[in-house]
C-alpha cells in the first residue's frame, strides 16, 4: 500500500527547527521559527499566564467537550479584541467567531469554508508570503497565486504591483493579506496604502482574508488592527484569522480564532453554522487549556493589563535587538548599510542575504535562518547578537 509513497520535502520553517535540534554545535542560534525568546535565550512563560492558571488550578474544573466553536467567553474576548468591544459590528452580532487551532487552524478553517461557498475561486497571497499560505489555500482546494509585494531594489513594497494585480482579479478572487507585521519580509502597509487596497478589493468585490498572527509585535495591540479597522469601515465582508501563539507566548497550546464579518445576524448565524461542521468534521472541537488560559487574561482586568505590559516589553525588546544588530554588523566593519533592518516591524528581518550565505551561516556557524533570507529578529539577544553579527559579517565578506 505505502510501498510508492514519495518522501515529501521537509518544512522550510519548522523542518530547519529539527535541524537545529540535532545540531551538536554548542553555539548555534536558532534565528528560523518565528518564535520570541527572552535575553537569557529562553521562551517566556507570561506572568499573565502563569497567574490565569493558578486561578484556574485552584478552580479544579473538569474537562468536558468544550462546544464546536470553543469557549463563548473566549469567542467574545477575541470579538472584543480584534473589532473593539464598542463596535457596531460586534454589537449587532455580524461577527461569527470560532476559536480555533492557532492562526493555521483559523486559515484552515476559513480555506474549506470558502471552497465550498465558491470553489472556483482563485486565492492571491503576497510574494514573498509566510511560507505555509500556499499549502494551506492550496490544499484546501484552490489554485494559488502571488501578488506582488516586495521590492526588492527599493527594500519596501511595490504597491503599484500589488495594486494592479487586485485590480485585474476577478471577483471573488480571496486575498490572502497580512494585517500587520508582514511575514517574512516586516513590511506594513501604511494608512494610506490599506485605504487603497481596501479600496481595490472594494471596487473588484474580491474578498479579502487577513491574517493577524502577530498583533502587538509592530507598533501595539490598537495600532497593529488598523487594516482590521479599515475593512470593517468599508462595510465589506471579510475574514479574519488571529493567534496568541506569539502574543501570549503560547505555541504549544494552538490558541487561535477565525472571525468572519458578515453584513448581519441572521447571515451570521448561518456562517458560524457552517463553520461549526468544517470544525467538527476535522477535529470535533477545540481543546480546553489554552482557550480558557486566555480568556481568563482578556477577561479580568489586572490580567489584560499585566498582558499588555508584558507584550509591550517583547516588542520593545525585539526593536533593541534591530537596533543592536545593525550596530554590531557596522562595528565588524561591514560596509554594507544593514540599517533597513530598523525600518522593519515585527519579529522578521527579510535580511538581504542570499541562499548561498544563509546555508553558510547555517553550516559553518550554526545560525539557522529560512533559506530566503528571513530571521527572526526576536530570537536574538545581548549575549548571542555578537556571536550572529560576527557569523553574518564574515559571509558577507
Ligand atoms: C513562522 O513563520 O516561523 C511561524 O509562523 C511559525 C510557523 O508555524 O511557521
Amino acid at each position: 500500500l505505502f510501498n510508492a509513497v514519495e518522501m515529501a520535502p521537509r518544512d522550510p520553517i519548522l523542518g530547519l527547527t529539527e535541524q537545529f535540534v540535532a545540531d551538536p554545535n554548542p553555539k548555534k542560534v536558532n534565528l528560523g521559527v518565528g518564535v520570541y525568546y527572552d535575553d537569557n535565550g529562553k521562551l517566556p512563560l507570561l506572568e499573565c499566564v502563569q497567574k490565569a492558571e493558578e486561578k484556574m488550578m485552584a478552580a479544579h474544573a473538569a474537562r468536558g467537550y468544550l462546544p464546536i466553536d470553543g469557549i463563548a467567553a473566549y469567542d467574545a474576548a477575541i470579538k472584543a479584541l480584534v473589532f473593539g468591544a464598542d463596535s457596531e459590528a460586534v454589537k449587532s452580532g455580524r461577527v461569527a467567531t470560532v476559536q480555533a487551532l492557532g492562526g493555521t487552524g483559523g486559515l484552515k478553517i476559513g480555506a474549506d469554508f470558502l471552497k465550498k461557498l465558491n470553489p472556483t475561486a482563485k486565492v492571491l497571497i503576497s510574494d514573498p508570503s509566510w511560507e505555509n499560505h500556499r499549502g494551506i489555500f492550496r490544499d484546501a482546494g484552490f489554485t494559488v497565486e502571488n501578488y506582488p509585494y516586495y521590492d526588492a531594489d527599493k527594500r519596501g513594497i511595490d504597491m503599484d504591483g500589488m495594486l494592479t494585480a487586485l485590480n485585474t482579479a476577478p471577483a471573488g478572487t480571496i486575498v490572502v493579506l497580512h494585517a500587520c507585521c508582514h511575514n517574512p519580509t516586516g513590511y506594513d502597509l501604511t494608512a494610506a496604502q490599506w485605504d487603497q487596497v481596501v479600496a481595490a478589493v472594494k471596487a473588484r468585490k474580491l474578498v479579502a482574508f487577513l491574517d493577524m498572527a502577530y498583533q502587538g509585535f509592530g507598533q501595539g495591540i490598537a495600532e497593529d488592527g488598523i487594516a482590521v479597522a479599515k475593512f470593517l469601515a468599508s462595510g465589506e465582508d471579510f475574514l479574519v484569522s488571529t493567534s496568541f501563539s506569539k502574543s501570549l507566548s503560547l505555541y504549544g497550546e494552538r490558541v487561535g480564532a477565525l472571525s468572519v464579518l458578515c453584513q448581519n445576524k441572521d447571515e451570521a448565524t448561518r456562517v458560524l453554522s457552517q463553520l461549526k461542521i468544517v470544525i467538527r468534521t476535522n477535529y470535533s472541537n477545540p481543546p480546553t487549556h489554552g482557550g480558557q488560559v486566555a480568556a481568563t487574561i482578556l477577561n479580568t482586568p489586572e490580567l489584560r493589563a499585566l498582558w499588555e505590559k508584558e507584550l509591550a516589553a517583547m516588542r520593545v525588546r525585539i526593536k533593541e535587538m534591530r537596533g543592536a544588530l545593525v550596530g554590531k554588523l557596522k562595528e565588524k566593519g561591514v560596509q554594507r548599510d544593514f540599517g533597513f533592518i530598523t525600518q522593519q516591524v515585527g519579529m522578521f528581518s527579510y535580511s538581504g542575504l542570499t541562499k548561498e550565505q544563509m546555508v553558510r551561516l547555517r553550516n559553518e556557524f550554526g545560525v539557522y535562518g529560512i533559506e530566503s533570507g528571513r530571521i527572526c529578529v526576536a530570537a536574538l539577544n545581548s549575549k548571542n547578537i555578537d556571536y550572529v553579527a560576527e557569523s553574518i559579517a564574515t559571509v558577507v565578506r
